[in-house]
């Protein structure tokens, strides 16, 4: 502990991205609380220095343990993150994203909590966006369940902020990639073409493999979150003003990072190419200039960070 040491609640921790956070808290003196309930998470994601407390973010012993510790900051990263089921079954997805949330920033408020860094998501909260790269002032008109519940939350967290004084940042990650992401995240894809090149089997790609997304390795969204908890941003600017895009401003289409991953994996053992799939969408890609304002800008290149999770996923394989 030190001077700067702060009791840090994250919710999720013990998933892919939320876990590295959880590592970057650690390390910089931070005490750190997990609360998950492991239902994509895995226990052994969290270090033996941070408390786990396997819960439901829903459930209402969550704002026990607010009033028993006071957490100062919240780094919120629990959800349901699967597009799909929130597709399938809306209300499951709310019953996270919404009411979870909602009990997250209950909590928050009895317990006086100074901020919250909510992970958002700039892959769907703008839904088909007409201006790509994509500014964080472009429309919001999500095209998922998901996406609806990802924009309500930033919401939510802005009616938190103007009534209760709550300060927070929401972080619109891009499509986010790294060591202990499991296949069916938002850039799933990685994990799925790494498993198959490792297996020596060929690739499947939807559509002409010609749709392009912006993706960010884990290290530089911890970098985006750490950034986070320190902004001074003045209130009152609205919804877009606390929000940032996390990704690299960079389109990559699925041919190319199959290449890439071919490539690293040094085996080329062909590709299938499937129907497109219904309501995914052509083009994202994120314009990160704001945050680059604020002094955050992103390390890795595609192929430093592909060559890492390559690395990571022949090690230990991927989670089911
Ligand atoms: N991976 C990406 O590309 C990406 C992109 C944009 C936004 N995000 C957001 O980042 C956050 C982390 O995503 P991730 O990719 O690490 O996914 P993940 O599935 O690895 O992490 C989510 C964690 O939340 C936990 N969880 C789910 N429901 C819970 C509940 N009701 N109570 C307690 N814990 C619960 C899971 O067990 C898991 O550990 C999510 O909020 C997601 O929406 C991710």
């Amino acid at each position: 502990m030190n001077d700067t040491s702060r009791r840090v609640l994250v919710t999720g921790g013990a998933g892919f991205i939320g876990s590295h956070v959880v590592d970057a808290h650690l390390a910089r003196g931070d005490q750190v609380w997990v609360v998950d309930d492991l239902s994509s998470g895995k226990r052994e994601n969290v270090p033996e220095e941070a408390e786990f407390v396997e819960m439901d973010i829903a459930d209402a012993g969550l704002r026990d343990l607010f009033r028993d510790v006071g957490f100062q900051l919240v780094s919120h990263h629990a959800a349901q993150v699967n597009v799909r089921i929130s597709v399938d079954d809306p209300l499951l997805d709310a019953g996270v994203n919404v009411a979870g949330l909602l009990n997250v920033m209950e909590g928050a408020r009895e317990a006086r909590t100074d901020r919250v860094i909510y992970a958002s998501s700039g892959g769907v909260v703008y839904g088909e966006p007409e201006q790509v790269p994509t500014p964080e002032t472009a429309p919001k008109l999500p095209l998922s369940p998901y996406g609806v519940a990802k924009l309500a939350g930033e919401h939510y967290l802005h009616y938190y902020s103007e009534i209760h004084g709550i300060d927070y940042v929401a972080l619109r990650y891009a499509n986010v990639y790294g060591p202990r992401q499991d296949p069916h995240g938002e850039a799933g894809v990685v994990a799925i073409f790494s498993q198959r090149l490792i297996g020596e089997e060929e690739l499947t790609i939807f559509g002409d493999g010609e749709q392009t997304r912006d993706y960010v390795f884990v290290k530089d969204v911890v970098s985006a979150n750490l950034k986070a908890t320190d902004l001074n941003i003045p209130s009152g600017g609205g919804l877009d003003a606390v929000a940032f895009n996390v990704g690299t401003g960079q389109a990559t289409s699925v041919n190319r990072l199959a290449d890439l991953l071919e490539e690293i994996a040094g085996i080329h053992p062909g590709r299938v190419y499937r129907a497109e799939r219904l309501g995914e969408l052509r083009h994202s890609t994120l314009d990160t200039g704001r945050f680059a304002e604020w002094g955050w800008a992103p390390h890795f290149t595609l192929r430093d960070g592909l060559r890492e999770t390559f690395q990571f996923i022949t090690d230990t394989g991927v989670p089911g």
